[in-house]
């Protein structure tokens, strides 16, 4: 080996070590929020989402006088991934839906870890079920997830999950179990949001009693369809039922099922809306955001690293579709492009592929990719260098054809500023 090998050599593994720098993939400092706690005390802190965060005393190494500073960043809606990079494919190129990502750091202990687990409890309108800690790896200067064994529970999994086998069990031969489609009887999506808790108990135990008695929205809605009577369950305690709706709830979020599909609300709501209801769909959407009901969910940081609540997407709409490919109209230098679902946190890159077409990263090389047909999509585009060029455009996964010119049309980082942050309003948390 002669010495311009060696420089080579050398070269390469200054060129990877400043690589794997990069593969921590931290935020900004300023992303973060500053906390200084008593090193050993238990303490409670609350970041600006309203996660809880409960830390036993001496969880962190303590230098001097008994205190420590630290940090914590959450990442928790498709905008702060974008702006932060922090893009949700696992390393098997699987794409995942995050129910947040978080981090703590020790100001001024490079070396520090952690001595005991640090319990966050997240808040959140919607518990997936499979959701696992992933923890961060790195392919080609992209952050990575691999999926733990670490699965996180909702506060309230097991009324979910007991719902969810009383649904399938009960309800499916008659009511669509992807809650979406009309069959037998309607499709329940968001029924929880448009008629009234009592009236949902008493009609899912007997229905026919009800048409009997004459009430008017049981009587509407039994003429509606087809005069066909829903069979009664007698058996169902009122816990059974309320987890049957907990259930509708959860799945209906997940789902991303939005105002648009719920047609049944307008049929027979005139009659007896449900309180806060009012037929008018401006204050119908803002019904909806205002009576979710807020869940959470509990996991224990055992590291300083990155923990990513995550659960790989699954949809019965999945299918496979033609790759995005994206051709942009110039060679922009600097240039970050990204998919992002409207409905789920779901993120993925585009990477530049050998012949100069934008492809997402896990479509690279494939005739077909596994998608969502039909959903909302969001294609951000930027450029950060030579004045800041951006667009942003909504599309919908379509089955043969999801290929685009792109021309970066905004311009500006105070525009591209105010559309992140519009886009960051119409996002669910
Ligand atoms: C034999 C078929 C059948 C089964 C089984 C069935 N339903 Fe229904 N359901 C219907 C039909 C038909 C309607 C509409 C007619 C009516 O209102 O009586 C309906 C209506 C409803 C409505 C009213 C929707 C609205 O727009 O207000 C709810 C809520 C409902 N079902 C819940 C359930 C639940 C929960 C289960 C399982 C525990 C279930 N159903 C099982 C047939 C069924």
């Amino acid at each position: 080996m002669n010495r311009s090998h060696l420089i080579l050599i050398s070269l390469i593994m200054i060129v990877s070590c400043k690589s794997d720098k990069k593969r921590e993939f931290d935020v900004k400092d300023d992303q973060y929020q500053k906390f200084e706690i008593i090193c050993d005390r238990d303490t409670t802190l609350w970041s600006k989402s309203g996660a809880e965060i409960t830390i036993q005393a001496n969880t962190f190494p303590c230098l001097s006088n008994n205190k420590v500073a630290i940090g914590f960043v959450e990442i928790l809606d498709q905008a702060d991934m974008i702006l932060n990079e922090m893009y949700t494919i696992s390393s098997d190129g699987q794409m995942l839906e995050s129910g947040g990502m978080f981090r703590f750091k020790v100001y001024g202990n490079e070396s520090a870890s952690l001595l005991k687990p640090i319990q966050l409890k997240v808040p959140t309108q919607s518990v997936h079920p499979h959701m696992y800690i992933f923890t961060p790896s790195v392919d080609d200067e992209i952050i990575t997830w691999d999926k733990t064994n670490t699965k996180v529970f909702a506060s309230n999994s097991e009324e979910i999950s007991l719902g969810d086998s009383l649904y399938t069990s009960l309800c499916t031969s008659c009511h669509a179990s992807n809650l979406r489609q009309n069959l037998t009887g309607p499709a329940l999506g968001n029924v929880h949001l448009y008629r009234d808790k009592d009236w949902l108990n008493d009609f899912t135990r007997n229905s026919i009693n009800m048409i009997a008695s004459g009430d008017s929205l049981a009587l509407c809605t039994y003429t509606k369809y087809r005069k066909v009577v829903m069979t009664s369950f007698p058996f169902l305690t009122d816990s059974d039922i309320k987890a049957i709706y907990a259930f509708i709830e959860n799945q209906s979020a997940l789902q991303g099922i939005g105002e648009s599909e719920m047609d049944s609300v307008f049929d027979c709501s005139t009659i007896v809306p449900s309180e806060g209801f009012s037929s008018d769909t401006s204050s119908f959407q803002r019904f909806i955001f205002r009576d979710s009901l807020i869940r959470s969910y509990l996991i224990d940081m055992n590291s300083l690293l990155w923990a990513n609540v995550d659960a790989f997407m699954r949809s019965p709409n999945m299918t496979s579709v033609a790759p995005f490919e994206i051709e942009a109209s110039q060679d922009y230098e600097d240039f970050i492009m990204v998919l992002a679902f409207a409905n789920r946190k779901t993120v993925i890159p585009f990477q530049k592929d050998s012949d100069g077409t934008y492809r997402l990263r896990n479509s690279i090389g494939k005739e077909k990719i596994q998608m969502p047909l039909g959903e909302e999509v969001v294609l951000i585009a930027y450029n950060q260098s030579d004045n800041f060029k951006f667009v942003k455009k909504t599309l919908k996964i379509k089955q043969n054809e999801n290929s685009l010119q792109l021309e970066l049309t905004g311009q500006g980082k105070a525009a591209f500023d105010k559309m992140m942050k519009d886009f960051q309003a119409s996002l669910r948390r």
